[in-house]
């Protein structure tokens, strides 16, 4: 079967299929699959990319310059199969039936929440996690402030926290969440300000105290909620477009930084990367770049949080043929954050390098845009796991991925310290 028929026959099923919602109206994924997908020549790329542009039966879940993981519903597997054999391609199954981490975590969910509390044995709602900042910001009020970016498309107002024990302290911007299915990161910014305000461990109070601490748990608040509530998969904005039905954008595409640069995001409404309209479309991204930029002279550091597949990214995503300046700089506190948290008893390793290296062309990322103004130190940190429930980290590894994450910054900012970057920035 050529690609084309091979497609045409698989929107057929789809279409026969129509949409499953269960009965609350939540998107369910019973039985949808999830493919290790490798590849080695262009054209086996290329097909693997027309094959996940076919969106009623495929979406990407991650994307590297090797590899691709690929969800499936159950009625394109067959076809998929097929057409994998036939051209070569090495795939492998890792999730079974996506559903089924759904309501396990769910369950775990359900079970952490009976004795009521905020915590991180489970992933909390847009509302558990402001209630909690509220608690918080009245109990610790002569070290922190609480900010406001701004307000979402459905009016959502999209809240940080600034932690400072001193003045003249370095900044660092930590924001997250930007992508709505990516709880493990919420819940990995909420256990860090816990960390900062409650710790009584040298290591943290030192870590805590000397640098003011900017953090947005929620950047996206509309997809999340959204993700909660309708449909675990959600990562876009909740705008609606006026050239198409689907809704949304990538907001980590959204920056006006290189944008749609390369092919570096779709111009497709549907597309999980689609990069909207025209940059700045979404109010979340224009809120986050109007208060980071009013700011900016404050913030030495930036990272943004997402998972999944335990990568430390840096600008440029443009091009694999330029790099910045320092790129050698940020290769080297990269790998210090790399190996504090290998040496952890977990052991989990993180790779690192540009995103146009290690992924592919991707523009209008949050990382790329810091990096413009004048953030010389600027990430995407993505988290556990590499692929065996990847969006769907079970609540249990919250406390050990933000153990990590609480190691690596520590490694990464004394990096920093270092060579040079934690210095007063408004001098010129
Ligand atoms: C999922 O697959 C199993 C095994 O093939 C089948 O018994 C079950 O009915 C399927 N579930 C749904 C909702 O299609
Ligand atoms: C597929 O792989 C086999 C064995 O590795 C090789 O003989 C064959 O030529 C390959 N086919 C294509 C289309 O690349
Ligand atoms: C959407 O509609 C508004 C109002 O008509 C228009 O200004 C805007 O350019 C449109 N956007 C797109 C992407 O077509
Ligand atoms: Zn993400």
């Amino acid at each position: 079967m050529s690609l084309n028929s091979f497609l045409v026959a698989l929107t057929i099923v789809a279409l026969a299929q129509g949409a499953s919602l269960g009965q609350d109206e939540r998107v369910r994924y019973d039985n949808y699959s999830v493919y290790k997908v490798r590849f080695e020549t262009q054209e086996q790329r290329n097909l693997l990319r027309k094959l996940a542009e076919g969106r009623e039966n495929f979406r990407i879940w991650y994307e590297a310059n090797d590899e691709l993981h690929l969800m499936i519903t159950p009625g394109a597997l067959s076809d998929f199969n097929s057409e994998i054999h036939r051209t070569n391609i090495s795939a492998k199954m890792f999730i079974s039936n996506v559903q089924e981490l759904i309501d396990s975590e769910e369950d775990a969910n359900l079970r952490a929440s009976r004795d009521g509390s905020f915590g991180w044995k489970k992933y909390n709602t847009l509302d558990e996690i402001y209630a909690w900042l509220d608690e918080i910001l009245a109990n610790y009020p002569a070290v922190t402030e609480s900010f406001a970016l701004g307000q979402s498309y459905e009016g959502r107002t999209i809240r940080g926290i600034k932690i400072s024990y001193k003045s003249n302290n370095p900044g660092v911007f930590i924001e997250s969440n930007i992508h709505a299915n990516e709880w493990i990161t919420s819940a990995t910014a909420t256990w860090l300000i816990n960390e900062f305000l409650t710790s009584t461990d040298e290591l943290v109070r030192n870590l805590a105290e000397s640098h003011d601490w900017y953090i947005v748990p929620v950047l996206n608040v509309d997809g999340f909620v959204y993700a909660h509530e309708k449909n675990r998969m959600w990562r876009k904005t909740r705008q609606p477009s006026n050239i198409s039905s689907c809704i949304g954008v990538d907001p980590n595409r959204n920056y006006d930084s290189r944008w749609m640069e390369n092919e570096g995001a779709s111009s497709d409404p549907c597309s999980e990367f689609y990069g909207g309209p025209h940059p700045f479309s979404e109010p979340e991204i224009q809120a986050m770049a109007d208060f980071v930029g009013s700011i900016k002279d404050k913030i030495n550091v930036l990272l943004a949080f997402h998972s999944y597949s335990q990568l430390l990214l840096s600008p440029y995503g443009h091009t694999n043929e330029e790099f910045p300046p320092n790129y050698d700089d940020l290769m080297a506190v990269a790998k210090a954050y790399g190996d504090a948290v290998e040496r952890l008893p977990y052991g989990t390793v993180y790779r690192y390098g540009s995103v146009a290296e290690i992924l592919y062309f991707a523009t209008g990322a949050t990382n790329d845009w810091a990096y413009e103004q004048g953030v010389e130190i600027a990430y995407t940190i993505e988290f556990r796991d590499t692929g065996r429930y990847g969006f769907i980290l079970p609540p249990v590894q919250i406390i050990p991925n933000a153990e990590e994450a609480l190691i690596g910054i520590t490694a990464l900012l004394d990096k920093c310290e270092e060579l040079g970057y934690l210095k007063p920035k408004n001098t010129q």
